[in-house]
């Protein structure tokens, strides 16, 4: 357990996350920051009342100041616009790169030595507004993006093998979009190559499906974009690193030369522990995941090229 973890936007991502880190008991005090006047204030003290019953320790704070959150371990930004239907995450870019500058610069501000995890989209651009802004190491700057996508793909894989999401492995790299990249040759169940129970078809219909799964739920809402996944798959990320897990997720990372590219930030295989980002591991690819990744990377630099920070 850390000290201090802070949400960012109380919003449906926010404030689910920060019901997820508090049960977890991931910090002593989860802050939930927001604009919105009241709003943080009466749902983390909601929060907080469900801790006996849910028998937590973790106290959740909510409020509209930096204050509160000075000396955050972890800092979670989902603080932005959420998609609506017909909208793609780059419609969002200019509104959510004004929003996370002004809250990277407090973070910078009231917690120097913070890792942030940036959920906010377009998240591979915004996690660049993030690292700019504050100046952290790339250590200490992360999206989230590939363990949503990831679990996307898994729970899809498993409803069509009728078997626990538990055993399958897989991994999808790239920047969160339409250009994501499931890794299929590196996907398996309990070690069996997912090729060997999956037909092809059945297979890149499920590849599909993952790639377009945020896109299905804005359907269905109307009013605003998924939560209850992407909350779950911010706070494993906090959880590999407050636990020192080592665990190797895919995430948003600060490229310097790996997979050939640099100045960018992309999905890739990350291991997570103490002090954020251990390390980016390299796969080898075969051709048409390497073309698609490269592809990928194009749509991460041009919404790069065209923001003014
Ligand atoms: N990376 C991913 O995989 C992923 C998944 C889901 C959602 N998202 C993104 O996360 C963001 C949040 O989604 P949501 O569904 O929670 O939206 P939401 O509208 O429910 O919540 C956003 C909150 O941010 C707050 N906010 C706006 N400006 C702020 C500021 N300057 N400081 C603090 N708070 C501010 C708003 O008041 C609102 O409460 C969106 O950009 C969405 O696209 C990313």
């Amino acid at each position: 357990m850390v000290n201090l973890i802070t949400v960012v936007g109380a919003g449906n991502v926010g404030a689910t996350a920060a019901q997820r880190l508090a049960e977890k008991e991931l910090a002593k005090t989860v802050v939930l920051v927001d604009v919105l006047e009241g709003v943080p204030q009466g749902k983390g003290l909601d929060q907080w009342q469900s801790a006996p019953i849910e028998s937590y320790d973790a106290r959740v704070i909510g409020t509209n100041s930096y204050d509160e959150t000075a000396g955050s371990d972890i800092v979670v930004i989902t603080a932005g616009i959420a998609r609506k239907p017909g909208m793609s995450r780059d419609d969002l870019l200019n509104t959510n790169a004004g929003i996370v500058k002004s809250v990277s610069e407090q973070i910078a501000r009231s917690s120097p030595h913070a890792i942030i995890i940036v959920v906010s989209n377009p998240l591979d651009v915004m996690c660049y507004v993030a690292k700019h802004v504050t100046g952290f190491p790339r250590e200490r700057v992360l999206g989230m993006a590939g363990v949503l996508d990831t679990a996307r793909y898994r729970a899809f894989l498993a409803e069509a093998l009728d078997i626990s999401v538990r055993d399958i492995q897989a991994m999808v790299l790239g920047g969160h979009g339409d250009t994501m990249v499931p890794l299929i040759s590196y996907t398996t169940v309990s070690g069996i190559p997912i090729t060997q129970l999956l037909e092809k078809s059945k297979l890149d219909a499920i590849v599909d499906r993952a790639r377009n799964g945020g896109a299905e739920i804005v359907k269905y809402l109307k009013t605003g974009s998924a939560y209850y996944a992407p909350s779950a798959a911010a706070v494993q990320m906090v959880e590999a690193i407050v636990l020192d897990q080592r665990r190797i997720l895919p995430c948003s990372a600060w490229l310097e030369g790996e997979y050939g590219m640099s100045g960018l930030y992309l999905g890739v295989p990350c291991k997570l522990g103490e002090g954020g980002l251990k390390q980016i591991v390299e796969v080898e690819l075969t051709a048409d995941e390497r073309a698609a990744l490269e592809k990928s990377a194009d749509a991460v630099r041009e919404p790069m090229r065209v923001l003014a920070l």
